[in-house]
């Protein structure tokens, strides 16, 4: 089959798609492939999750509830936790976890199962995209060779027969104005042939595809993407300690007054530390591969030193505000509020509510409880072992109990006018209490000047 056969498949919305891995990106990506026509397989290794979906449940909130059960319903969209019949598709997606280990080296035991799993079933006219965020060389270092093997035993030639490119995944979750059909995106393939095909591919479902001249420049993009995030934020929160410790300059006024600077500047706020599936990990993947070439990613490795340094302060301002109420630690009431990530999300990977709460345990605090309207339970390790908390009520009563409130995420749907009136002392992480009126001295602000 030539790359002319694929196109015509492609355009004429005969292609198959299979998307391996239906988690926050790869769902949304498969039910927006489905909405354009395209039958489309998705593939998990979680038979839960496959389960749910084959029931009409959706489980992303960033994927519309009627896109969802309209995809559901045409039969466009079905999900399988094996890969029956895989050997039909003809454009496969790699949206799998790219985690660290405990040592934070890469893990690319998802990224390999997924490749294994393509090149059991290659064949001519398959296209491979590879979206994972990883570091450079993932993708002809890694999936090439995997898939390569079982492909040369069929006589099949890489950007001849089949073909395999990197393209990054941009996906802000919980962000109502950006999705996947309007978010431009990168594409690398590994031949001329491969970036040509997977832009095709790419531009059924997304309204601007810019090409890059190969997976490697794709892969260091989308790092570029995230460490730029990374050394930022910790710009920032350094700063944000630095005025604490002077006094009577605001971080948060600081980033507003130089926000107005029409060009040159971009603003970024400081905060508790980061989380999430991406920013804490991926400068991670990119020193590990520096120190192969006895490269030091110093600038990299001080930003991620800095923001993970933030939970530990946020812990020594709780323990102060305890400790300016007259409470023992033992018995003070500490209600944290927010344990997603991020505003709006119910993602709680990397949390820093998970550091923070553990750090709290270990500092002997034993009246812990937490609110959040987006996460049901929230389980983390102290030293003395795991610990899980069920979310509590969010109501005037729980507020005037807590000896310290501790914001960590900004939800849209918290009351923050109650919680400024019936809080004793809040120690907030985010600002999050600007736009309601609020006596001064009731917060602690980190960044604030006074933290
Ligand atoms: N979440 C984000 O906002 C975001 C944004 C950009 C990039 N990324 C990157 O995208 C990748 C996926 O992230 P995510 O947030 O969607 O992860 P996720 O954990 O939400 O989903 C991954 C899914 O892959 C499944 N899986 C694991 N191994 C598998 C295998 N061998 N075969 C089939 N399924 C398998 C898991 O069961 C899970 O359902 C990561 O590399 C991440 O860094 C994520």
């Amino acid at each position: 089959m030539s790359r002319g056969d694929i196109k015509t498949k492609i355009e004429t919305k005969a292609a198959k798609v299979g998307i391996i891995g239906l988690g926050y990106v790869g769902l949304p990506l498969a039910i927006e492939y489905a909405r354009q026509g395209f039958q489309t397989v998705g593939y998990d290794v979680s038979s839960e999750r496959v389960l749910r979906l084959g029931a009409g449940q959706n489980y992303i909130a960033d994927v519309p509830e009627e896109h969802f059960q309209a995809v559901h319903a045409s039969g466009l969209f079905t999900a399988q936790d094996d890969y029956e019949g895989a050997g039909d598709i003809d454009v496969f997606y790699i949206c799998v976890p790219t985690p660290v280990t405990e040592h934070k080296d890469p893990d690319t035991t998802y990224i390999r199962s997924a490749a294994e799993s393509i090149a059991a079933h290659i064949r001519a006219g398959q296209l491979v995209i590879l979206k994972s965020t990883t570091y450079p060389d993932t993708t002809e270092g890694i999936v090439q060779p995997i898939i390569e093997a079982a492909a040369r035993q069929k006589g099949l030639t890489l950007g001849k027969d089949w073909f395999l490119a990197f393209s990054p995944e941009r996906i802000d979750p919980g962000n109502q104005q950006f999705t996947t059909a309007n978010t431009p995106v990168v594409v690398g393939g590994v031949t001329p042939a491969c970036t040509d095909i997977a832009c095709f591919a790419v531009q059924q479902v997304v309204a601007k595809v810019h090409r890059v001249s190969s997976p490697k420049v794709a892969e260091m993009e989308k790092l570029l993407e995230n460490i730029f995030r990374s050394v930022n934020i910790a710009l920032v929160n350094e700063l944000a300690r630095l005025c604490d410790r002077m006094g009577g300059i605001s971080m948060w006024e600081v980033v507003e007054a130089a926000a107005t600077k029409p060009f040159g500047f971009m603003p970024f706020y400081p905060g508790p530390g980061l989380g999430g599936h991406c920013i804490p990990i991926d400068p991670y993947y990119l020193s590990w591969l520096a120190r192969r070439y006895d490269f030091e990613t110093s600038f990299i490795t001080l930003s991620a030193r800095t923001n993970e340094d933030m939970p530990f302060y946020v812990v020594d301002a709780v323990v102060r505000a305890v400790a300016s109420q007259g409470v023992k630690v033992s018995n003070a009431n500490v209600l944290v509020l927010g344990v997603a990530f991020k505003r709006d999300v119910d993602d709680t990977r990397h949390s820093p509510a998970e550091k923070i709460l553990s750090l709290l345990v270990d500092a002997g605090f034993e009246k812990l409880s937490y609110s959040d309207p987006h996460v049901e339970s929230f389980a983390f390790t102290a030293r003395s072992g795991r610990r899980t908390l069920q979310g509590a009520q969010l109501d005037p009563a729980a507020i005037s109990a807590a000896d310290v409130i501790v914001l960590l995420t900004d939800h849209s749907a918290f009351p923050y006018a109650m919680i400024a009136d019936k809080a004793s002392l809040i120690v907030d992480t985010r600002n999050a209490f600007a736009s309601v009126p609020h006596d001064r001295d009731k917060i602690m602000l980190l960044g604030g000047g006074d933290f």
